[in-house]
């Protein structure tokens, strides 16, 4: 069975997919052990508390230093015995001893096709509000591994979403996420727990 912490900051609608995805059967061998926010108000939280999975909020605004957050969030992670850490719209910086500890062990959903419209800055709306500023065809979401730089891990899976005229950056994200993200991410944990994601030569290879 494989443990799974899910960390979060927002609405939570990739958690919800993760649970969706275990309760139909789409994910098997997995459990989901915790859910850990940086924001108390995340409506994930109550996604969470729904589905009777212990949620915890480890606040940047009740530890304003931050090496004693980043101690706290590792703490979180350890405490709950996750084997796979899923960054679900998680926008605080992992603290360096947390991809050390969990080396190959964390994924992160991206809203693009990395390397486009990713790296510093590049987060939620702005990733498509960039996507449409240059007039890109096709953007999609990306699931990776996590490792010291921003968006730079290994590639697990990838999916292209069409670009459509008239598209605002809500209407694409929304699209990214129903065409791309809430299948691709259950996708990933389910190879995970399986087995079927191999790193060779610094690549992640999905194993067929
Ligand atoms: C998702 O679109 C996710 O890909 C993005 O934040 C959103 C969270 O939505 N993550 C990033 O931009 C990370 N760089 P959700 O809370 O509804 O899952």
């Amino acid at each position: 069975m494989l443990k799974v912490a899910v960390m979060v900051s927002g609405g939570g609608t990739n958690l919800q997919a993760i649970i969706d995805a275990i309760q139909s059967g789409i994910i098997t061998d997995t459990q989901i052990v915790a859910v850990i926010s940086n924001n108390a108000d995340a409506y994930a939280l109550e996604r969470a508390k729904k589905a009777g999975i212990p949620a915890v909020c480890v606040s940047r605004k009740e530890i304003p230093d931050r090496e004693t957050y980043d101690d706290a969030l590792l703490a979180a992670v350890e405490a709950s015995g996750a084997d796979l850490v899923v960054l679900a719209g998680f926008l605080v910086v992992i603290p360096t001893k947390m991809i050390q500890a969990y080396r190959n062990r964390i994924i992160n959903i991206h809203p693009s096709l990395i390397p486009s419209f990713c790296g510093t800055g590049y987060y939620g709306l702005k990733v498509h509000e960039g996507v449409l500023s240059k007039g890109v065809k096709v953007t999609g979401a990306t699931v990776h591994f996590v490792d010291e730089g921003t968006d730079t891990g290994p590639i697990i899976l990838q999916k292209a979403v069409e670009v459509k005229a008239g598209d605002t950056a809500e209407v694409l994200q929304r699209r990214v996420m129903e065409e791309a993200e809430w299948k691709l991410l259950p996708q990933a944990i389910q190879l995970i727990a399986h087995n079927k994601v191999q790193m060779v030569d610094g690549h992640a290879v999905v194993m067929e």
